[in-house]
């Protein structure tokens, strides 16, 4: 994963986080809440000749049938309902309604009836207990009162038990922390997929780059003066490719094509290779074969775009008198005037069998000498930067540590 994305997904992370903890926390505050308020006991009083009201959301309403006589008390059946049309359900409801004095209880149902006094007390039965919202419960008792009894102010007292659910804040937190959740969630396992996708890819990455890096090492091995020649241009080539300013995957690229350059040269006797004096014509010709060795070697290598580009046109020069095909100036593909430049100034500042390296000066003159007629000027003026800079040429501890 590149670093920006993993800061992004870092900053998301801490983000929803911070969301799902505030989410968590108002939910719990909001049952706490919700539990304190339920708590709290409300008291609501009605008169003997209430009649189904419409605008009142939670009330008794009271019936009396026919009353009768019995020695010298008045006997009549009271019927009550308590009507719960609120949008809650209420619970520990009781009620308390005024009569005379000196009533006699004679038999009741749905609950435990009481009489202190003038106060008659009801306590709904544990079944009757709870009215949810929308429903009604109905209570009632046989009595016998001194005169015609007239149950002048009932008190009905009760508490809400009013869900958490009933508060916008509950279902607010409640999905917001939701969607905290499954977008960490979703985080979490993209990440793990990348990570284990980019561990994969960079185990991959490295067989491709040592398995090339062997076969420039075998192709070194057969000239000893040529040791390492082939990795430095790869990172001379590699460094071009990044100061003209082409793409990571380009300078890779690059980076392996000139690894690849001279693979050719396992086509060519070691005894051409190694001489130390003057080649003769017919050896000359035989080592200008090596691009187009090359280019035979690796044409079923089709990984690596443009890799045969760099090694058959590897000896082009850009005046048009190079080999293997005579190219001028841009027609040379842009691979082979890069590794041109590279092979050169490595060709000129590394021992060879026939001479010692070459000093700075003579070097520098050299490169200069033949720009625009042997590499084209736009990419020499970058390895002459490179080589003025210090960057050039690399030492064996570099090129020992050198990872792409
Ligand atoms: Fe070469």
């Amino acid at each position: 994963m590149k670093a920006g994305s993993g800061r992004k997904n870092h900053k998301l992370r801490v983000t929803m986080s911070i969301v799902l903890i505030i989410s968590l926390i108002c939910l719990i505050v909001t049952l706490i809440y919700a539990k304190g308020a339920n708590k709290q006991v409300h008291s609501l009083s009605f008169d003997w000749s209430i009649d189904d009201p419409e605008n009142e959301e939670i009330y008794i309403f009271a019936t009396s049938g026919t009353p009768w006589s019995d020695k010298d008390a008045i006997g009549d059946q009271y019927d009550f309902r308590l009507v719960n049309n609120s949008r809650h359900a209420i619970s520990n409801w009781s009620m308390v309604a005024y009569i005379p004095v000196g009533c006699d209880i004679d038999s009741s149902w749905n609950g435990l009836w009481a009489i202190n006094q003038d106060k008659l007390i009801y306590e709904p039965a544990d079944y009757n207990m709870y009215a949810a919202a929308g429903e009604q419960r109905t209570f009632g008792l046989v009595m016998y009162a001194p005169y015609v009894c007239d149950m002048n102010e009932i008190t009905l007292e009760y508490t809400e038990a009013k869900k958490a659910t009933a508060y916008p804040m509950f279902w607010i937190s409640f999905l917001a922390g939701l969607i905290a959740l499954l977008t960490l969630i979703v985080v979490e396992t993209v990440s793990y997929r990348i990570g284990k996708y980019e561990k994969t890819h960079s185990a991959y990455k490295e067989l491709v780059s040592e398995s090339l890096r062997t076969i420039a090492n075998i192709i070194d091995t057969k000239d000893e003066y040529t040791k390492g020649h082939s990795l430095r241009v790869a990172i001379y080539s590699r460094m071009i490719a990044e100061r003209m300013g082409m793409s990571e995957y380009d300078q890779e690229r690059i980076y392996y094509i000139g690894l690849l350059h001279d693979i050719g040269k396992v086509g060519i006797p070691v005894s051409i290779l190694t001489k130390p004096g003057r080649l003769t014509t017919e050896e000359f010709e035989i080592i200008t074969r090596h691009p187009s060795v090359g280019a035979q070697i690796m044409k079923d290598f089709s990984s690596i775009p443009g890799a045969i580009n760099g090694i058959k046109y590897h000896h082009e020069r850009y005046d048009g008198k190079g080999y293997n095909e005579g190219l001028k100036g841009e027609d040379i593909p842009l691979e082979g005037r890069i590794i041109a430049v590279a092979d050169a100034y490595d060709a000129m500042s590394s021992r060879r069998c026939y001479r010692n390296s070459l000093s700075y000066d003579f070097i520098m003159d050299e490169l200069k000498r033949n720009s625009g007629i042997q590499f084209d000027p736009d990419i020499l003026k970058y390895m002459i930067a490179m080589v003025e800079e210090g960057y050039a040429p690399v030492s064996e501890a570099e090129m020992e540590d050198y990872e792409i």
